[in-house]
């Protein structure tokens, strides 16, 4: 993983300061103040006047040494009035596809001209680390001749003088930690589903407890789960060799006693839809059926790193989907841990199955809000693609919550409708829910499932089918980490 570290440090003079890089930021056709003060020779001015670089948000340019800097990079940040949010966004991408193209080991990143009524030190700084740690994750487990990793090992910020030291090393460690949260979860994603099995996520999630007295993490077994009563899970379990995993991780950072934020990922290590089997083309795509698991993981583990001062709790319900002479039977009727029977009309829709049972144990924890995070339905990739994660939620201050973390951390999420009149698709005649809900509105259907065991208490859910992976190239995101962690953050300091 990267060892890539990030340093705030101050310095008056830039052209001073030796680096093996420097890094300004150009504005159009308009070199920044820093820009300018390295200009001694004229170099980059020429570079302007040549047409050699045009300063559009995210060029790059690549200079041999001035004065103390062994090169100097240029950073397009396109026109000055107009920079936003976006447009640092853009920059940042630019900046980290040119350092993973080049052998810079260290570098120099003047931010100081950056700064605007309507960007701030603190959130450019958190971005500018997140981006470049996001940037820096390869998938190595099983390659023989894996990518080269980023040459970048040290990356020292100049905030200037707008913004004090600690603080500005607080935001780049924090944007660090979630970078960190973020490549996590793509690396649990990418997994192939021979390696991270159910019993695979129990032994990342005790890691997350290892050495660390603020967590906790305790791993039910199919056995205690029959005591339990939850006959839906079992149910989605009942067909693999491999044993479902229901695990709960308590991080306590917060007051002992404060409700604790519950999160709750949908774990399906691989979805082959079981006796309702899927259709082979792409079905390898379903060993990312556990994102929602691993991003609860991704998110605490930032949780943890950051030692944010709440209590957040998360939940996994992990199982394979299997077909077999033991697997569940469309038409089977299960009893789930709330006491209500489901007729499974087809075994292809598991995910509800395990998230049910899981947010019935949810109460237990007394939780101030229950989100549950999964790639529960293919009808949301329809409905909203690969921008928006679905989010559903029976409390309008929550859906909110999570939208705005959404915008501000750009992993956004799109609110959508939990009407009574989607519900009665779920009628069944043999039990008192049916587990699909017909061809129309199918995430919807989906979400007003769930929304039956999570009468209790505050909750959201966040159907990523769409915005959990990509198809070409094939990869995890890490989605919707960001948002969650933002969505902490602000509790934090409520
Ligand atoms: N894991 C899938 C949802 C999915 C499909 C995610 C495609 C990403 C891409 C889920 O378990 C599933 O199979 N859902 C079914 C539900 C249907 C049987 C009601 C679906 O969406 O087809
Ligand atoms: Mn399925
Ligand atoms: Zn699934």
């Amino acid at each position: 993983m990267s060892t890539l570290t990030f340093t705030a440090r101050a310095s008056a003079d830039p052209s001073k300061t030796k680096t093996r890089c420097a890094i300004v930021a150009v504005f159009g056709s308009e070199l920044s103040a820093t820009a300018t003060a390295l200009d001694n020779a004229g170099a980059l001015s020429n570079t302007l006047k040549l047409g050699d670089f045009q300063g559009k948000p995210g060029q790059t340019h690549l200079l041999p040494g001035i004065g103390n800097a062994e090169r100097v990079m240029l950073l397009g940040c396109g026109d000055r009035a107009r920079f936003s949010h976006a447009t640092a966004r853009e920059a940042f991408q630019g900046l980290s596809a040119a350092l993973n193209a080049s052998n810079v080991t260290e570098a120099l990143l003047h931010t100081a001209d950056l700064l605007s009524d309507a960007v701030d030190g603190a959130w450019l700084l958190e971005l500018v680390a997140r981006t470049l740690t996001v940037s820096s994750y390869r998938y190595t487990r099983t390659v023989s001749k894996p990518k080269d990793p980023l040459a970048l090992k040290k990356l020292v910020v100049n905030p200037g003088k707008g913004l004090p030291a600690k603080r500005a090393q607080a935001a780049l460690d924090n944007g660090a930690a979630l970078g960190r949260g973020i490549n996590y979860t793509r690396e649990l994603g990418n997994l192939p589903g021979n390696i991270c099995t159910p019993s695979y996520l129990a032994s990342e999630a005790r890691k997350l407890s290892r050495g660390n007295s603020k967590v906790r993490t305790q791993v039910l077994e199919e056995k205690k789960m029959r005591e339990l009563g939850m006959g839906s899970l079992l149910s989605v379990s009942a067909g693999s060799d491999e044993p479902a995993k229901l695990i709960v991780i308590e991080y306590r950072g917060g007051k002992s006693g404060a409700a604790p934020q519950v999160l709750v990922g949908k774990g399906i290590t691989f979805d082959s839809g079981g006796i309702s089997i899927k259709p082979g083309a792409k079905m390898d795509e379903m060993k990312y059926d556990m994102c929602g698991a691993a991003s609860v993981l991704g998110t605490l583990q930032a949780v943890i790193d950051m030692a944010l001062p709440l209590n957040v709790t998360g939940i996994i319900a992990a199982a394979e989907n299997m077909p077999s002479g033991r697997a569940t039977k469309p038409g089977d009727v299960v009893k789930s841990m709330s006491g209500t029977t489901i007729e499974v009309l087809n075994t292809d829709a598991e995910g509800r199955l395990v998230l049910c049972d899981a947010l019935t144990f949810a109460s237990r924890f007394k939780p101030a809000a229950v989100i549950d995070i999964a790639t529960l339905t293919g009808a949301c990739v329809v409905a909203l693609g690969s921008h928006a994660s679905a989010v559903y939620a029976n409390d309008d201050a929550l859906a909110e919550q999570l939208l705005s973390a959404g915008t501000d951390s750009h992993d956004r999420g799109w609110r959508m409708p939990l009407w009574d009149d989607y519900r009665k698709q779920l009628n069944s005649n043999f039990a008192d829910l049916a587990n699909i809900g017909g061809p129309e509105g199918g995430s919807v259907t989906a979400a007003c499932f769930l929304a039956t065991f999570a009468e209790n208490y505050p909750w959201a859910h966040l159907d990523i089918a769409g915005s959990a992976w990509n198809s070409s190239p094939k990869g995890a995101t890490g989605r919707p980490v960001a948002m969650l962690t933002r969505y902490l953050q602000g509790r934090a300091t409520d």
